[in-house]
């Protein structure tokens, strides 16, 4: 069967990318895409480089979007695009930006912090994904989407049954399916109200915790935001906006890749159900066999040369950390699955700088999720890719729609 040509928006590259990663890396270099005007890189090396590399941007290219265009976005989106516009920062703020955001956040996201979360998720785990325990069918997608947004609801500090945590945990799925070109209008709207509706829940509860703190994460960052020099309280809320956008469809996503994979490898899933210590690797090789990271965003701030290739300045790189775990170069038999393999490398939560803040969250939330499948699971439960929906739409994510199993 022949390959319909790449396109970061079909639904082909999407659902099954691991052809095209064959076809990349036997060629090894970058892929410029002419029609959709931007670089790709998928090999391993290219990836790890070109992830934090000093002449590359995290926001996007000055030339990727008219002023027209731009001014568009941040009417509609004020909090996610005021940093993003008006291209390459000056001098260091980019960086300076980022290593504040890591300050800000870090106490929060220490290991230590996050073991003691357990038995909280646990709960968390329980009481969404209980009707595996007896229904036929079940929608993984939304079975699993509530989970991540309750555990950073309660990180947060949103009382689990106050009108503010309702609101969040019902606007939540909509507020970030509202960016990316090929968006619907009707769905640009629903993300707007969505934004609109948790911005208003987060300004809420920062106004009540500036004038009485507690102990859970917003608090501490209007504290560190406070004490920390050339910050504004007006950072707060973006701060806080970044988490939800970086933790919550990237962990309902993973996870519900996850749950396919291993019902795709029944041995695998025996083997996993018998040995729970193998867990913390099992998740790595799960993120490396079906990452739910379609691309990372950068924009060249000058000419970067890779192997000969050269990429322009103002160019946008989209780069794929599922590629990357796809080349034969590093993981031998990457079609394999495997376990026990050695992940030592993998680039699952991103490399350098800008490597993931939640990574250890992500993977406690992780193991509960699937220990919690391991133990309910019936044998001979499946997943049929066919009747899986995936919107291809989104650049950064392989966002799935719905994904229904068949349990028993
Ligand atoms: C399985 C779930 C997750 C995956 C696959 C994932 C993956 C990643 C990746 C690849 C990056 C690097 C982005 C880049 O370089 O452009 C990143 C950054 C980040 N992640 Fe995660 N992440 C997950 C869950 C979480 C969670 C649960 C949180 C927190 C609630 C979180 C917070 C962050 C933050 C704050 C950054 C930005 C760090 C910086 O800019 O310095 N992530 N994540």
């Amino acid at each position: 069967m022949t390959l319909p040509p790449f396109h970061p928006f079909s639904l082909e590259y999407t659902a099954n990318p691991k052809p095209y990663f064959a076809q990349f890396h036997a060629e090894g270099r970058l892929v410029e895409h002419e029609e959709f005007g931007a670089w790709f890189a998928h090999d391993y090396d290219a990836v790890r480089a070109l992830c934090d590399h000093p002449q590359m941007s995290r926001r996007p290219s000055v030339t990727q979007y008219s002023e027209e265009e731009m001014e568009a976005r941040l009417a509609r989106w004020p909090i996610l695009d005021a940093r993003m516009s008006g291209g390459p920062p000056p001098e260091d703020e980019e960086y300076n930006d980022q290593l504040v955001l890591r300050k800000v956040l870090a106490p929060d996201f220490r290991p230590g912090t996050i073991r003691k979360l357990a038995a909280t998720i646990r709960d968390v785990v329980a009481k969404h994904c209980a009707p595996i325990q007896w229904e036929q069918e079940v929608d993984i997608v939304k079975l699993v989407q509530g989970v991540p947004l309750t555990v950073i609801a309660q990180l947060l500090g949103l009382a689990e049954s106050g009108p503010n945590a309702e609101i969040f945990l019902t606007a939540g799925p909509d507020f970030f399916r509202g960016i990316g070109p090929l968006v619907s209008d009707e769905a640009k709207d629903r993300a707007e109200a969505a934004a609109h509706a948790m911005i208003q829940v987060l300004a809420e509860e920062v106004e009540a915790r500036r004038t009485a703190p507690r102990d859970d994460l917003i608090s501490h960052v209007i504290e560190e935001v406070d004490q920390t020099e050339g910050m504004d309280p007006g950072e707060v809320i973006p701060t806080l906006v970044v988490l939800l956008a970086a933790g919550t469809d990237t962990t309902r996503l993973t996870t519900s890749l996850a749950i396919k994979t291993l019902l795709e490898h029944p041995d695998e899933l025996e083997r996993l159900r018998a040995n729970r210590e193998l867990l913390p690797n099992a998740i790595l090789e799960l993120m490396r066999y079906e990452g739910a990271t379609k691309f990372l965003a950068r924009s060249t701030l000058e000419d970067v040369n890779w192997k000969g290739q050269t990429i322009p300045a103002q160019s946008s790189v989209l780069i794929s950390i599922l590629g990357a775990g796809w080349d034969p170069r590093v993981f031998e038999a990457p079609e394999r699955f495997d376990i026990t393999r050695d992940l030592r490398g993998s680039l699952s939560f991103g490399f350098g700088r800008g490597y993931c803040m939640g990574s250890h969250l992500a993977r406690l939330q992780l193991k509960e999720l699937l220990d919690f499948f391991l133990d309910h699971l019936p044998v001979g439960a499946s997943v049929d890719p066919a009747q899986m929906v995936w919107d291809p739409s989104n650049a950064f994510l392989r966002e799935i729609r719905s994904m229904p199993a068949q349990l028993r």
